[in-house]
């Protein structure tokens, strides 16, 4: 008799804990699945730090880098054509951005603020030198700018955000 009571105790005990552990273990899946859907993390997959912008920062972005490539290809070939002119012009462009990126700069890391600062002061240096500096010394230039490029994109990868203001 006593025996049967308690194989029916754990049985019963059996059930409330499998209910119980399954029901745990549906809600913490649930609660990874919305921390995943919801939460930002501070990396990329690939390790770099993820920096959220929405698509209208994007398109600023994308419209600035492609000048920055464009400019480099620019002055790229005018170094080795030697014209002095299209040097300081295409470089002196690319001095200061065009006002427009102030919600960037303020979403982003003073990391990313600073190469961004920086590499505007290599094509300012480029622009003042073109007149007068050897060629050699202008390509070493060029390639003070080019590392932070390398820099800022080994770093840092943008990650698309719906504007919350847009809800
Ligand atoms: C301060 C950080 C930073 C620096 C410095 C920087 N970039 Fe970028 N670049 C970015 C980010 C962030 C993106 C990704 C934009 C996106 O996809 O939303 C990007 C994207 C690009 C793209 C892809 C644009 C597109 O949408 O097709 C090019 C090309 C590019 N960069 C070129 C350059 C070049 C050339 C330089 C150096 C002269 C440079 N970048 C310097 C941050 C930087």
């Amino acid at each position: 008799m006593n025996k049967t009571l308690a194989v029916f105790g754990w049985i019963f005990f059996g059930l409330i804990m499998g209910v119980g552990l399954m029901r745990f273990i549906s809600t913490h899946q649930e609660l990874d699945e919305l921390a995943t859907e919801t939460a930002r993390p501070e990396r990329t997959a690939d390790g770099r730090i993820a920096l959220y912008y929405t698509a209208e920062d994007r398109m600023h972005i994308s419209d600035e880098m492609l000048g920055f490539l464009q400019g480099l290809q620019t002055i790229s070939g005018a170094i080795a054509e030697e014209d002095r002119e299209t040097i300081r012009d295409a470089a002196g462009a690319l001095r200061r951005g065009n006002g427009q990126g102030q919600a960037v700069q303020l979403k982003s890391p003073e990391g990313f603020r600073v190469l961004g600062r920086s590499l505007r002061q290599d094509f300012g240096t480029m622009s003042d030198m073109a007149m007068t500096a050897d060629m050699d010394e202008l390509q070493l230039v060029v390639s003070d700018a080019m590392g932070k490029c390398v820099a800022c994109h080994g770093s840092y990868k943008a990650v698309e955000v719906e504007d919350p203001a847009a809800d």
